[in-house]
């Protein structure tokens, strides 16, 4: 199949959707960023990269870092995890307390900010420290994208904090029905910490490579996490990696997927290659209306959804 002109065609097609959605404004540093920007990487199990557009821009990775915190704590915890956080779709929003509150602090899934919050406080009494559950998430995340010099935005970080009243509202409320061992300050640190982490669609395509090779790294041989750890990941992005879009995400895409208010989009070809597009003008669900738009154009093209 000829990608590169597959994903140049797509590039042109999604130009007139520029200006229809809503770059992230909850915080100054986000909200400052060109909306006009598109890029989309596919890396193959060889390594060959295939891209269009400012691939090589960084973005701030937001709620797509949600997988690699859930990778690391079911590799640790396994099936004890689902003690604590479910692997329901949440039919909410992202931020939505109303949900918690009725199902006693125990987060849907762990992909909505409370889930991803809650996974960070297992990592914490994991590691043992804010230091070290932040540093092995990032060792982790430039091992699987193979690049040592992915860091967090400090500012990005800095004010998602001063701006971070209803994260800090739902961890208080997890901590109140017990399902919070850390202080809520220092669990919800390290979880924007993690969202602030700056990377390019190249890297982040490459980094899906092991979730679309059963848990191993088909470059490197390295073996992450079990085939059916794999399996359950691939799941919950399928159908709670969109929030309470990932139906229509499924409908139009038809892949695993995970989006983050950056304006990226990760996404799985089972035995085939990692994906990752970004645009950063958002639709009403916070997900990135261009590259939904260019992931739908993609599977439409090509063939490969897993349906
Ligand atoms: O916690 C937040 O609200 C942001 N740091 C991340 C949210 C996010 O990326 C939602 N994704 N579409």
């Amino acid at each position: 199949m000829d990608y590169q002109s597959i994903i140049d065609e797509i590039s042109n097609e999604i130009t007139p959707l520029f200006g229809t959605g809503k770059v992230a404004n909850y915080i100054p540093a986000l909200a400052g960023v060109n909306p006009k920007q598109f890029a989309m990487t596919l890396t193959l199990f060889d390594g060959t990269q295939y891209s269009v557009g400012q691939a090589d821009t960084l973005f701030s990775v937001q709620s797509i870092s949600k997988v690699f915190t859930f990778t690391l704590a079911l590799k640790f915890y396994s099936k004890d995890l689902y003690s604590r956080i479910g692997h329901e779709p949440s039919g909410n929003p992202f931020n939505s307390l109303v949900q918690l509150e009725y199902e006693n602090g125990k987060p849907r899934n762990p992909f909505i900010n409370a889930g991803a919050i809650n996974i960070t406080d297992a990592l914490m009494n994991h590691y043992g420290s804010c230091e070290a559950a932040y540093n092995e998430v990032l060792e982790f995340i430039k091992s699987i994208s193979d690049d040592y010099s992915i860091d967090s935005n400090d500012v990005v970080a800095a004010s998602e904090m001063q701006y971070g009243h209803r994260n800090l509202a739902l961890a208080n409320l997890m901590k109140s029905f017990n399902n919070l061992d850390n202080e809520v300050e220092d669990v919800v640190g390290i979880y924007f910490k993690h969202c602030a982490l700056e990377m390019n669609t190249k890297m982040l395509s490459r980094a899906m490579l092991y979730l679309a090779n059963h848990g191993v790294d088909p470059i490197t041989d390295k073996c992450y996490i079990t085939p059916s750890q794999a399996k359950r990941i691939n799941a919950v992005m399928l159908t709670c990696g969109h929030y309470d879009a990932s139906g229509d995400f499924a409908f139009h895409v038809g892949l695993p997927g995970k989006s983050g208010v950056g304006g990226g989009i990760v996404a799985v070809v089972p035995k085939t290659m990692g994906i990752c597009v970004w645009s950063p003008e958002l639709n009403a669900q916070g997900n990135s209306l261009i590259g939904t738009k260019a992931l739908e154009l993609f599977t439409d093209k090509t063939g490969l959804s897993i349906f």
